[in-house]
């Protein structure tokens, strides 16, 4: 039996389509198990600031399907000062919260963490179009967000076939690369640049076009990362130093909204439930993850010092499939 009777539900950081999923099945399920579900809107900005409402079975109606997040989210600074965090702590004792569920990336769960040092029980979902977070194989919204990016590279590659250029795109992730090297991949990228491997524009993107031109490629696709940046520069480089016409896009918040993919809405769902299923069995303080292939459960300290890497072989593969 838990001594936890009242759940609180936030998103907190980027948004990302699923997040809906998750709130929906904390409240549904939470409601379910006997809980009350207490919805926190903009993130820890909500918790500070007390706008904090209850939710029922008809709040997430016809949410699941919907891209964003209906609490809405935030970023939120005064969140990173001692300050914020006592506040926090005594608005969830104002409002009755026993226990909190932070749907987020990583930063949010370094939010969580400091809640638990001070005593509020919490519980992670990663959530985060970037699947970015050391612990998981996986976050809400990255697959959605794979395919928005792969639906845009896909057209850019019909009007790149027609006029013979080169387009150079550019998507989300500031400091991971996982988004620019899967739909690389699944779009036949002549070079894929991330932010998580230094790279020389001669070697690695000049000589990859000379190269396939030189084998009969007529028309060529760039991917860089968010947080390497220069879509636009290294375009004009690219006609500079090939005489190929070249065209950059950078495809933007695009990719954080939309409705999201079945893989996403059932990822969301069964880790939502899960948070909730170790609430009611009083464990508390960890963070919810993917791990070959299965939802499991990770402490929420140990949980923010594991670290994923880029998979050299998924490099090395992308490169021999665009040659
Ligand atoms: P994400 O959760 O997607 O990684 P951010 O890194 O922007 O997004 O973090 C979201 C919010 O989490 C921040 O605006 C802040 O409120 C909170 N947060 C981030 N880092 C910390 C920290 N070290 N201590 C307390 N709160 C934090
Ligand atoms: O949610 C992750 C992410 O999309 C990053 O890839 C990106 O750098 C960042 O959020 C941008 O966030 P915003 O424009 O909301 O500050």
């Amino acid at each position: 039996m838990s001594d936890i009777k009242t759940i609180g539900v936030l998103t907190s950081g980027g948004d990302a389509p699923g997040m809906n999923a998750a709130i929906r099945a904390v409240v549904r399920t939470g409601i379910h198990h006997g809980f009350k579900v207490m919805g926190i809107r903009k993130g820890y900005n909500g918790l500070i600031n007390g706008d904090i409402t209850e939710m029922t079975l008809r709040s997430v109606s016809d949410i699941v399907h919907r891209g964003g997040t209906v609490l809405q989210t935030a970023r939120c600074l005064s969140f990173k000062t001692e300050e914020g965090i006592l506040r926090g702590i005594s608005m969830a004792k104002v409002f009755g919260i026993d226990a909190l569920v932070v749907i987020g990336g990583d930063g949010s769960y370094r939010g969580a963490k400091e809640l638990a040092k001070h005593g509020l029980p919490v519980m992670g979902i990663p959530g985060t179009i970037d699947n970015d977070i050391g612990c998981s194989e996986y976050t809400v919204g990255y697959d959605t967000a794979l395919n928005t990016a792969q639906d845009a590279l896909d057209k850019i590659r019909d009007t790149a076939y027609s006029h013979e250029r080169c387009s150079v795109l550019e998507v989300m992730g500031r400091h991971a690369g996982y988004i620019a090297l899967n739909v690389g991949i699944a779009c036949g990228a002549e070079s894929i640049i991330l932010p998580e491997k230094s790279f020389e524009i001669d070697k690695d993107i000049i000589k990859p076009i000379i190269e396939g031109r030189n084998r009969g490629k007529k028309h060529y696709i760039v991917i860089i990362a968010e947080g390497v940046g220069g879509a636009i520069e290294v375009a004009k480089e690219i006609e500079t130093k090939t005489g190929i016409e070249a065209r950059a896009t950078i495809l933007g918040h695009i990719q954080r909204g939309g409705s999201p993919t079945v893989y996403d809405r059932v990822m969301a769902s069964m880790m939502g439930a899960k948070a909730v299923e170790l609430l009611k069995n009083n464990v508390f303080n960890r963070v919810i993850a993917l791990k070959d292939n299965k939802v499991v459960d990770l402490d929420i300290v140990e949980a923010l010092e594991m670290k994923k890497e880029i998979d050299n072989d998924i490099i090395e593969l992308s490169k021999i499939l665009s040659l």
